[in-house]
């Protein structure tokens, strides 16, 4: 494990990059050029603002940490020559649709892995101004407060979020089963649009559970270790994935998590 000096200064680097970032995201909010949103692929939106905020995310970065390597949603970023060993994971708006129609919640989340592990953690709801963040083995905060997920142990009691398929649909049906099976066993279920802010959400006990197929790095890379530093659980849904690079993500408070996993069970072998 890195020394943690290091960390704590790649964390309030993050943190920089992340109110940066935000203060554009807040102020075009309100300003969006609806004409200005393109499509990358099907239902996959980007807008100027995220290329922007990305921007003003790398420059801070790579100005304290110039040796190393990003994985970034707008960018393939040269990273060649960088360290293998440092990598961040950044997504500059996660909820661009939600962003795009003016509804909460969008963020920007800020991950740092060294050696394939996740090492610091930033997630910023700009819709809300909370700013959550976790270093490994020292706890996840959500604007200078601890962090601690919930106990709720019967799925009843608890409240589950997920993300609908939105980019490929050919487990659509399975993926219905299976959230027709959480409709009926949990208190509810919601969809709020924005991953990096459902795992957020989770840490801070709020959500006792999360679920959610198709997913990129970028989009969990900073959250999951935000509910592991507040004593949750992460893991695939069953097949070994990596939760960061799989595609495929449970976040919990622990104590639901085998419940969770054997009704995500029938999605385990797909991953987009
Ligand atoms: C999306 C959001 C959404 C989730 C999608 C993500 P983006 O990120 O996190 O909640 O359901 O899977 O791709 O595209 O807005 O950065
Ligand atoms: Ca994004």
């Amino acid at each position: 494990m890195p020394d943690l000096m290091v960390l704590a200064a790649a964390r309030d680097v993050a943190v920089e990059a992340a109110l940066d970032a935000g203060r554009l995201i807040r102020f075009e909010a309100g300003r969006l050029d609806l004409a200005q949103v393109r499509s990358k692929g099907i239902h996959d939106l980007v807008t100027e603002i995220d290329e922007r905020s990305q921007a003003i995310i790398l420059e801070k970065i790579l100005a304290r940490f110039p040796d190393h390597s990003i994985l970034a949603e707008e960018s393939d970023q040269d990273t060649a020559g960088a360290s293998p060993d440092w990598r961040w994971i950044i997504d500059p708006i996660d909820g661009t649709t939600n962003f795009t129609h003016g509804v909460p919640p969008y963020a920007v989340s800020i991950g740092l892995q060294y050696k394939a592990r996740s090492v610091v953690g930033v997630v910023y709801d700009v819709s809300r101004d909370e700013l959550f963040t976790a270093v490994a083995g020292q706890g996840a905060w959500m604007n200078g407060r601890r962090l601690r997920v919930s106990e709720a142990d019967r799925l009843e009691d608890c409240l589950l979020t997920t993300g609908f398929p939105y980019r490929s649909f050919g487990h659509a049906d399975t993926y219905l089963a299976v959230l027709k099976e959480f409709f009926q066993r949990a208190q509810g279920v919601r969809r709020p649009g924005s991953a990096s802010v459902d795992l957020a959400w989770v840490a801070a006990g709020r959500f006792d559970g999360f679920f959610e197929i198709g997913l990129s790095p970028w989009d969990v890379a900073a959250g999951v270790l935000l509910v592991e530093e507040a004593g949750g659980r992460v893991s695939d849904f069953g097949a070994g994935l990596d939760p960061v690079t799989g595609g495929q993500v449970i976040a919990s408070n622990g104590r639901i998590h085998e419940s969770m996993a054997s009704i995500v069970a029938p999605l385990r072998h797909m991953s987009a």
